[in-house]
């Protein structure tokens, strides 16, 4: 009897010390992965090196790894650019998911940026930068 008391006692104790699920950074990249593949990778691809004249890299984006603001802007808000059409997206995603997303394609393909919080989607959101 000790013994099974012992294992459930070690279980609790295990349990409570793991993080909390949905709350790590890592799981915000991962959310922004699954987003972006779904829906993103149409146009820019998986890969993110998106198609010459059609749809920009982000890979490499000297603008996607700079000021997070007007990336955020751009996600949400879309553009009509040289290119073509940026569609905008928020009505599609909420401000974690959009965090997400802008965070992941910042730390993808070897791109090296810090990731961006919910709270400055709902700023710029509200802004309507
Ligand atoms: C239907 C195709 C399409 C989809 C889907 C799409 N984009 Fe775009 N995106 C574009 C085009 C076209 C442009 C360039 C617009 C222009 O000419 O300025 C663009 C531009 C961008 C830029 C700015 C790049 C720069 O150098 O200025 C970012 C960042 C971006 N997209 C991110 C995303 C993200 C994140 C998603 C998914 C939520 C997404 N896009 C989905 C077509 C798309």
């Amino acid at each position: 009897m000790r013994i099974v008391l012992a294992i459930v006692i070690f279980l609790c104790l295990l349990a409570a010390s793991l993080p909390v699920r949905g709350q790590e950074p890592g799981d915000l990249i991962k959310l922004g992965q699954g987003k972006f593949n779904d829906t993103c990778a149409a146009c820019h691809r998986t890969n993110g090196e998106g198609l010459p004249d059609k749809f920009p890299a982000l890979k490499g984006n000297p603008f996607v790894l700079g000021d997070p603001a007007p990336v955020v802007g751009t996600v949400l808000n879309g553009r009509q650019g040289r290119l073509g059409l940026m569609p905008a997206w928020k009505d599609t995603f909420n401000d974690r998911e959009v965090a997400a997303i802008v965070s992941y394609v910042r730390q993808a393909w070897g791109n090296q940026a810090p990731p961006v919080a919910p709270d400055l989607v709902a700023e710029i959101r509200e802004k309507k930068l």
